[in-house]
């Protein structure tokens, strides 16, 4: 949600500006702006629309002359998608530009405040408090950085800020609290930006910058302050993505790019954590005495993460022996949660900063939990906040639908789970050794699903399929956990009504919805409950759906009794089965949002980094 970047150096800022929100569009946004400080003046472009409307309307960039500005992609919170809403937005006297992402909780206050001393706004958003209040303290004294500096001790909620000021035309000032914020170091040019992609055509070394930090930079030299206006050093980091990591590569669309990417991203991740037949996992500290106090482990997170999360419940209790639960971050934080410091708490999270499961990680560490994080941007506020984090190497996500990013906490899942379980004694040698060979094997497994014969066969189903207006994935154990996930994917990208139930419960409701043709996806992967899954799709049958059954290799000759839409996968250590079952799933909503005209990287209303609650 909302992205920002900032440029100060000697080439023409306006399309480096457009290039970096371009990088940015994944996050989810309405509409887009850039300011930019020309020699004389800054002059503002903004526009309601995608990123095309905004370059159209600036000739690409060419009618902003100048070699400093800044930038921004919003997702509406505060105000309708219109070009007055869109950022960047001035002060009233025209002295300060800002770009905001994030939310300023007490901007009604503000804003009566400065109201009554005679300032006047021009849009509905809480940003133009933040343009306003330093815009009052610089016309007032003429310092700019203590005007940005006063005016941030006053605002509660959440920033990541570029400004800039009239008459300062090389210099960007930019700060951060709860969202993501980072300068990239280039010659002759320095730049900041809500995330890495944005700027790694120009540099790949960068500096994370802290909760409460300031940076104040032109082109050629930066300081860094903390939040109490001091100095400080920061350490520059070199980014190891290649350009092409956040690229589309040849693929139409970065979500089918990042399907494909699995086996890669699942071996990266994978990898490392195995070394001489054992699952390691350098820096973590989790001991047998430790665990063994254990009294409960709860999985927080959200959206395709919280589905992980439900997976890794069938995983972790049944190979830990201890118990665990689920819960989505939004309802966590609020619902009291019996926790206290005999309970471990794993966050799941792909970006880092999701705003409900942040919240939900103090709120767990508040109550004296011990809190892991599983996550995947690096730096990012969940990775810092948590007591240890265990990183995803999934490499960049760019389509807001997760894919590579849900079988990597997947798979974190399961080493962390074998991890769990050697120490706690639960796990016994030969079932040990299956699943250290069983993880090894997955990126060659989940390549083998990939292979041209499925994905046309998806192809193939996906264009029968897509006129269809509601669809129901139903499953048992592990495979009822995929279809939350598989159904989530339909719904974002395709925009088809879907719903995932337990296959057992079907009777208790939803087959009331089933008629001719109602298109029902039914997994059949869990090999002794197998019998039972082809019971209900016999059921579903004789109501008239149209049945597509996902399935073993092995197992789908006996399916094909039922139902001629089968789509198989190889047969895997059971337990591990959802990392292959979910692929022709991501595919399958993949093909139909294709063949429905869905803008499939980008769906509507979506956001891929959801920082508000
Ligand atoms: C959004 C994204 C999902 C993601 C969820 C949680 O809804 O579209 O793909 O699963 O946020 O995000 P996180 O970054 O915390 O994993």
């Amino acid at each position: 949600m909302c992205g920002i970047v900032g440029y100060a150096g000697g080439q023409q800022a306006a399309p480096i500006l457009l290039e970096g929100l371009a990088k940015l569009e994944y996050r989810g946004y309405d509409s887009a702006g850039i300011c930019v400080h020309g020699a004389k003046e800054m002059q503002v472009v903004k526009a309601k629309g995608r990123l095309k409307v905004l370059c159209e309307k600036t000739q690409d960039g060419a009618s902003v002359p100048g070699t400093v500005g800044i930038g921004h992609t919003r997702w509406a919170t505060h105000g309708a998608p219109s070009d007055a809403n869109s950022h960047p937005h001035l002060s009233d006297s025209g002295s300060v530009a800002v770009v905001h992402n994030g939310i300023i909780e007490n901007e009604a206050k503000l804003r009566s405040w400065l109201m009554e001393r005679g300032v006047r706004f021009h849009s509905e958003t809480d940003t133009e408090v933040v343009a306003n209040l330093v815009g009052y303290y610089y016309d007032k004294d003429g310092n700019f950085i203590a005007a940005v500096r006063r005016a941030l001790r006053q605002l509660e909620g959440s920033y990541a800020l570029g400004f800039l000021c009239a008459d300062l035309p090389n210099l960007i000032v930019a700060a951060k609290k709860d969202s993501p914020l980072i300068f990239g170091y280039g010659d002759g040019e320095n730049f900041v930006a809500s995330d890495v992609p944005a700027i790694l055509k120009h540099t790949q070394t960068v500096s994370y910058m802290e909760d409460g930090e300031m940076v104040v930079f032109d082109g050629h030299n930066v300081r860094f302050f903390d939040g109490m206006g001091d100095p400080v050093e920061k350490q520059r980091e070199t980014v190891t993505w290649e350009l092409s990591a956040a690229e589309r590569g040849g693929f139409d669309h970065f979500m089918l790019k990042e399907i494909f990417e699995q086996p890669k991203a699942l071996k990266d991740t994978i990898s490392p954590r195995l070394k001489n037949g054992q699952v390691v996992f350098e820096g973590i500290d989790l001991s047998a005495a430790y665990l063994k106090d254990v009294r409960k482990i709860h999985l927080v997170a959200c959206g395709s993460a919280y589905y992980v999360s439900v997976l890794a419940k069938y995983i972790i209790e049944k190979a830990c022996h201890i118990p665990t639960e689920a819960a989505m971050a939004s309802e966590f934080r609020y619902a009291e949660p019996v926790v206290d410091e005999h309970d471990l708490v794993i966050i799941i999270s792909q970006s880092g900063e999701t705003a409900d499961t942040l919240a939900a990680l103090r709120e767990a560490k508040r109550l004296g939990a011990k809190t892991l994080a599983i996550v995947n941007v690096v730096g990012s506020a969940i990775a810092k906040t948590a007591d240890q984090t265990i990183y995803t190497w999934a490499g960049p996500e760019i389509a807001v639908a997760t894919t590579k990013a849900y079988s990597t906490q997947l798979a974190v899942v399961y080493l962390l789970t074998a991890y769990m379980a050697r120490q706690l004694g639960t796990m016994d040698e030969e079932t040990y050794h299956a699943w250290v060979q069983a993880l090894e094997n997955l990126p060659a497994a989940a390549e083998r699903v990939l292979c041209p014969e499925n994905v046309e066969t998806v192809q193939f189903l996906a264009s029968r399929y897509y006129g269809h207006h509601d669809a129901f994935y139903i499953g048992r154990n592990v495979d009822s956990a995929i279809c939350l996930e598989g159904s989530l994917k339909l719904k974002e990208v395709a925009y088809l009504h879907s719903e995932a139930y337990p296959a057992g419960e079907l009777k208790h409701g939803p087959i009331s919805l089933i008629e001719n043709g109602t298109l029902v996806v039914a997994m059949a992967t869990v090999a002794p409950l197998f019998d039972k899954m082809m019971a209900n799709i016999r059921e579903v049958k004789a109501r008239g759906a149209d049945v597509l059954c996902v399935t073993l290799e092995e197992s789908a000759e006996e399916a094909a009794k039922q139902t001629d839409n089968i789509l198989t996968i190889p047969k895997v250590l059971p337990v591990f089965q959802p990392s292959l079952s979910i692929i022709p799933l991501q595919l399958f909503a993949y093909y139909v949002a294709l063949n429905r005209g869905c803008d499939v990287d980008k769906p509507r209303n979506l956001a891929k980094s959801v920082t508000v609650e």
